[in-house]
């Protein structure tokens, strides 16, 4: 492509370092729609004659069924996917395809490819975490009054429902859309018609290539337009979120299936057995996703390592920036999807959740607030004789609810039986009504709020 300057052919080993063709291969698609847009504005706007505008058209057309069908032989001589697919095009339709290349360059041409990429893969992000949040909503509507443990710091602290629980996450997962939405939105401009970095002396219609390729506009300024690569870093920033999102999903399925907790069964299709011990369910699935965010984010920092300090504009560094987001794109499908399975085939086990609940003094909060309200005792002093009946309690080896009404008076002579009514975690949870809280009542509202925006 560049014969006219050179006198010898490049070494092996710059042919090896320079060739991105065994990666870029993945933008075939996007790089044949982005030179079927730019080759019919060109020919709109008469930079180049209609005939050869309908040869380059129907050329590009057979060079992607080509792709599509596994004929295509790609050579990593010619670099990328670009030479690859303009060198095709020439042995199909002949010199007409070296007019396709004016007012273009590779430049503009990659970064309208990356960002036709990126932006499906916000689109495949937000599907998949729409199914996987109405997985979440089914969840939730099952258990909307199966009394749990919640924790903080690991360590018993307040009952809540199943169905709560579950819409925690969906909260995340719908601030994940948000965060993609957001992505897509600013990504959503064309860089082509930049051409090499200044713009280009032939009268384009960028507007034209930017609509043919459902941009919103094309982008602002010719020099950032082939040297951004924001749009890359933003889809990571997004995917490494949703990813540490979805590793403390995996990590409660992981804690939740084992012997000791018995919180809840994963499918036999989403967990494994071992050869030398019958008696293993592993939870290999959840452990998988619990581990995707590490290799998610390592793409994001690779990518920032590699634009931080690049000087305007483009950069042959930038060459790298592909590899990252396709493996990342392709890890975080697979954990959505696998997330999505788990959760949809997940069996919480009401009766153990009940019994956790109830242990551990869970609702030793409600004994505190129980004495504020019935006694008008400030909460600091009910805290400090609930202190005290949960250490009596635990002296004698019961929980709260069992705790004898003379032990409790014993800390305030004006305790009543009435006491007992907020003990129980049934009542626990059904009491807390507050915005946002876990109470059935709330809960059930909260899944048809969620439900009315899906
Ligand atoms: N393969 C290159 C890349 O992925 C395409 C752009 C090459 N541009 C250039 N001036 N060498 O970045």
């Amino acid at each position: 492509m560049w014969g006219g300057r050179f006198a010898m052919g490049p070494d092996a080993v710059m042919t090896a370092i320079n060739a991105s063709i065994g990666f870029d291969r993945r933008l075939a698609r996007e790089d044949i729609a982005g030179s079927r847009a730019h080759a019919a504005m060109l020919a709109a706007q008469g930079i180049i004659g209609p005939d050869d505008a309908v040869a380059i058209d129907a050329g590009l057309a057979q060079v992607l069924a080509e792709i599509e069908s596994g004929t295509f032989a790609f050579s990593t001589a010619l670099e990328d996917i670009h030479m690859n697919v303009e060198a095709r095009l020439r042995e199909i339709v002949g010199p007409a395809a070296g007019r396709l290349h004016t007012a273009r360059s590779r430049n503009d041409q990659v970064a309208t490819d990356f960002r036709l990429w990126v932006r499906a893969r916000c689109d495949d992000a937000d599907a998949a975490l729409a199914r996987l949040i109405d997985a979440l909503l089914d969840q939730a509507e099952r258990g909307a009054d199966m009394v749990m443990p919640g924790f903080t710091h690991l360590q018993v602290a307040q009952p809540v429902t199943w169905g709560h629980h579950m819409l925690a996450y969906v909260e995340m997962f719908a601030r994940d859309r948000g965060r993609f939405a957001d992505a897509r939105a600013r990504m959503n401009e064309c860089p082509l018609g930049a051409a090499a970095l200044a713009g280009t002396s032939f009268p384009l219609n960028r507007e034209a290539t930017a609509a043919a390729l459902g941009f919103d506009r094309p982008t602002a300024n010719s020099i950032d337009s082939v040297s951004d690569r924001d749009f890359a870093m933003e889809f990571l920033a997004a995917a490494s979120i949703c990813a540490a999102h979805l590793s403390r999903l995996a990590e409660e399925l992981v804690l939740w299936s084992t012997a000791q907790f018995r919180f809840a069964r994963l499918s036999d299709r989403f967990s494994t057995g071992s050869s030398i011990m019958p008696q293993k369910r592993n939870p290999d699935a959840a452990e998988l996703v619990r581990a995707k965010v590490g290799r998610i984010l390592g793409a994001q920092v690779a990518l920032t390592v590699v634009m931080k300090g690049l000087p305007l504009a483009y950069s042959k560094d930038m060459q790298e920036d592909k590899e990252p987001v396709f493996d990342a794109a392709d890890a975080l499908g697979l954990a959505l999807s696998a997330m999505e399975g788990m959760i949809r085939d997940l069996e919480p086990d009401g009766d153990r959740l009940r019994a956790a609940a109830a242990a551990g003094f869970s609702t030793a909060t409600d004994l505190a607030d129980w004495l504020v309200r019935a006694l008008g005792m400030p909460f600091r002093d009910a805290h400090h004789v609930t202190g005290a009946a949960v250490a009596r309690a635990e002296a004698l080896g019961v929980d709260l609810p069992e705790l004898p009404l003379a032990e409790l008076r014993g800390l305030d002579p004006r305790i009543t039986a009435e006491v007992y009514a907020v003990l129980g975690v049934e009542n626990s949870v059904r009491s807390r009504t507050s915005i946002g809280g876990t109470a059935p009542d709330r809960v059930r509202a909260a899944i048809a709020r969620w439900r009315g925006r899906l």
